[in-house]
């Protein structure tokens, strides 16, 4: 297993290997857990070479204490990689190399999708994670790239990034990796403490009850029993619970007869912001 911290060592490898070769990427933040590593197996099973960026990527950060605290586990990390193949190639630049001087986040029109949720709680961070994987990308030229379904908005988004940057890379959807609780995992459950780990299940129960009462209950109904329930949990702060349509990430109102949904939340556990989301029918 090698480890390229400059664009110029990497793509030195990259390049010279042979023409058939097929590049996949899973780009990363770091601080890997299984849910990671089952987004690498698949890579490899469909590659030939396999590229896994660490970087915590400063730009799409709403907030520095959430940036500086940031788990940087880069030994550990190596080493997790190391025991699922000898054959991964590790890209940890540092934010010049990814950025050159100006590190700062291109403007996307990403439509309405970037409006909802995330785009609407994280203010800026959509183009962020778009201008970094814009970056690494063209630096990387994979033919696929590997994505978890627990970041559902990233990936629709990425879909669209691809498009508008004309990227001839093939994004591939993935699974949730969840705790044998139910809790999804996340870089972020590193930082939580013994009684926020404990309470932090709560976010996948609830998603699974709308799951269970969804064909029965209205969304109003859904969402309002949501909304209450974790209005008595003092552990968890909700940010927001929504019941959308997968195509738009529309917050949806009334059930339509053909149309499929997915249920979203992010909700603080402390300083620790932790999302999830599940599907519905
Ligand atoms: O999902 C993440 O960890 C990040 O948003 C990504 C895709 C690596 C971009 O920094």
């Amino acid at each position: 297993m090698k480890i390229y911290h400059t664009t110029k060592r990497l793509q030195e490898i990259l390049h010279v290997t042979p023409i058939e070769t097929s590049i996949g990427f899973i780009p990363t933040m770091g601080a890997l857990h299984e849910g990671h590593i089952s987004l690498v197996e698949r890579a490899l099973k469909e590659n030939t070479v396999v590229v896994v960026s660490i970087f915590v990527n400063p730009t799409q950060f709403d907030n520095e204490g959430d940036l500086s605290k940031y788990p940087r586990t880069l030994e550990e990390d190596s080493k997790l990689l190391s025991q699922t193949s000898q054959d991964i190639i590790i890209f940890a630049p540092t934010p010049a190399e990814v950025y050159g001087t100006a590190i700062k986040s291109k403007k996307y029109d990403f439509g309405k999708l970037a409006n909802e949720m995330e785009g609407k709680h994280r203010k800026g961070h959509f183009d962020g994670v778009g201008t970094v994987l814009n970056h690494l990308f063209r630096i990387i030229e994979p033919d696929r790239a590997y994505f978890g379904e627990k970041d559902f908005q990233q990936l629709q988004i990425v879909k669209k990034l691809v498009v508008l940057e004309n990227l001839p890379v093939t994004i591939v959807g993935c699974p949730i990796l969840r705790e044998t609780d139910g809790l999804a995992m996340s870089s972020r459950n590193k930082r939580l403490t013994v009684e926020q780990r404990e309470n932090a299940v709560f976010i996948s129960e609830i998603l699974k009850i709308t799951q269970q009462q969804f064909q029965e209950k209205t969304i109003e109904e859904l969402t309002q029993f949501a909304e209450n329930t974790f209005a008595e949990n003092k552990h968890l702060d909700l940010e927001y619970f929504e019941i959308a349509n997968i195509k738009n990430l529309k917050t949806a109102k009334k059930k339509k007869e053909g149309k499929k949904y997915r249920a979203f939340i992010a909700a603080f556990a402390g300083e620790v912001r932790l999302i999830d989301n599940l599907a519905l029918n």
